[in-house]
Order: structure tokens, then sequence, then C-alpha cells
């Protein structure tokens, strides 16, 4: 099988997918076929799914989960492991930037970003390359939801810069997983998927901000079905093709 198809009826794991990017592409991946278990800690848009889909789509599984406590996250895995086994996709998208300077920023802030951004993308990816081996599958696709901001700070400050430190982590992290992967003879294909301003319930927050909302106000922003088209084109590549990067940027 080509294309998307070949994921159909197999299971993937999107964290964060609640709300704008990661709920699009849940929807998206629900509509190829796929079944998706997707976390956030009020996962009840995810619940208000049920019903509303088409009959070939797949089966959506809410989890109330939060990433930033590790045994939130094992817990996750367990549930996995027991009843399904594994997933053959992991979207490690849950991410959130907390506005503030590195100069006079707030601790707590800096503590969330990193245990969500970082931490959880970071046990995530090991828990489900453990169900992975565990259970033989060779063939699978890690997506992380990186920004432009992993790979560039903003020309100007708006208070993000801890949030573009995780997101470099992000760039240098997905780099090192591929070679560790590669070391291995893993089939496991690894993409880092970074959009510039996208419009998300994160953003319209940010906008509301005195000091940086003007940024965000400046241009247009993707729509997150934009960034979930990306992440199933990502998905739809053949075998022996891996998107490592792929930057999407709005057209203006
Ligand atoms: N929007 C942009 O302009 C933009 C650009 C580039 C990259 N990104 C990246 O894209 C990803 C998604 O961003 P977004 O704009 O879609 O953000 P969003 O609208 O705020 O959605 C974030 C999602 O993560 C979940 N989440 C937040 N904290 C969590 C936690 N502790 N545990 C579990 N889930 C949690 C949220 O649900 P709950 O609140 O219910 O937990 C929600 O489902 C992030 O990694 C972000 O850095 C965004």
């Amino acid at each position: 099988m080509t294309g998307i198809e070949r994921w159909k009826g197999k299971t993937a794991l999107v964290t964060g997918a609640s709300t704008g990017i990661g709920y699009a592409i849940a929807v998206g991946l629900l509509e190829a076929g796929v079944n998706v278990i997707g976390c956030a800690r009020n996962p009840t848009p995810l619940e208000a799914l049920n019903g509303k889909l088409p009959e070939n789509a797949g089966k959506v599984t809410p989890v109330r989960s939060d990433l930033t406590k590790e045994g939130d996250i094992l817990k996750l895995f367990t549930e996995i492991g027991n009843r399904m086994g594994h997933v053959d996709i992991l979207i490690n998208n849950a991410g959130t930037g907390v506005l503030g300077n590195l100069v006079d920023g707030e601790t707590k802030g800096w503590q969330t970003m990193f245990n969500l951004n970082v931490l959880a993308t970071t046990i995530c990816t090991r828990e489900y390359l453990k169900l992975m081996e565990r259970d033989g599958i060779e063939e699978g696709h890690i997506i992380n939801i990186n920004s432009i901001a992993g790979h560039a700070n903003t020309p100007v400050n708006i208070g993000l810069n801890f949030y573009a430190g995780t997101k470099h982590m992000i760039t240098a992290l997905t780099k090192a997983l591929t070679t560790e992967l590669a070391a291995k003879k893993s089939k496991i294909r690894v993409t880092s998927l970074s959009p510039g301003m996208v419009n998300t319930p994160l953003v319209a927050e940010m906008k509301k901000d005195s000091n940086s909302g003007h940024f965000f106000q400046s241009g247009n922003g993707l729509e997150a079905k934009d960034v979930a088209d990306a992440a199933l084109y990502v998905l739809s590549t053949p075998s022996h093709v891996t998107v490592s990067e792929l930057t999407i940027v709005p057209g203006n």
C-alpha cells in the first residue's frame, strides 16, 4: 500500500490533541482511517468527536493526561501496552509558550516549558520505542512538532526566548534520535515539523499580551489544518523516503 493508506487501521498517539495543531492532526488521521489515541489534560473535544466521524474513519480514544508529570506519561504507555500493545505513529505535539524574558522571567514558566516541550517529548519517544521493540514492529514514524523558533530566534524580542531554547533542543534531539535509530538499523522514521505562526488558542492568548501582542497581530498565520496536512504528507511518503525536516510558514 502507498500513501497515507499504508497507515489505515494502525494506531497513532497524538499528544496535546484537544485543541489547535494536535486536534487538527488527530482529525486528519482519523479521517484517513488511522485509530487515534489523543491525550490532553482536558480531552473533552476529542470525546465530542465520537459519532461525528465518517463510517470508515479510525477510532478515537481520548485520554486524560498531564504530560508535565512523568507518572502520567508512564501510566499512559502502560495502558497502551496492556490494551493495544503499541502505537505505530507518535506525534509529539503537546507544547506551550509562556511569555517572559531571560533577564527577569519566572522559573515556573521555564519549568512548564521544559517539562512539556522537551522532557515529555523525550519520555514519550523512549516509551513508544520500548513498545515497538517489545512487539517486534519495524515500521513506525515519530513526528516532533517543532517550530521556526527551533531554528532561529525571532528578530525582535517578543518574550519567547526560553520557548525558542526548548524548540532548539527539539531540533538537536530529533537529529540525535535519527542517528541512534540509524545505528540500530531501525526502520522507524523521525521528522521535525516546524511551523511558523499558526492560529491556535496558544497564539490567541499571546495576541492579548500588551508587550508581545503586536508581533502576533502583524501577519496572517497558518491554520492548524495546514500543519495537519503537512503531517499527513510526511506520513504518506514511501518507506524509502524520510522527510527529516519540514518547515512551513504563512504565505505573507
Ligand atoms: N501556534 C503556533 O503558532 C505554533 C507554531 C509553531 C509550533 N507550535 C507548536 O505546536 C504545538 C501545538 O501548539 P498549539 O499552538 O496547537 O497549542 P494549543 O492550541 O495551546 O494546544 C496545545 C495542546 O496541548 C495540550 N496540553 C497543554 N499542556 C499539556 C499538558 N501539561 N499535558 C498534556 N497536554 C497538554 C492542550 O490541551 P490541555 O490544555 O487540555 O492539556 C492542547 O491540546 C506546540 O508544540 C507548539 O510549540 C505552535
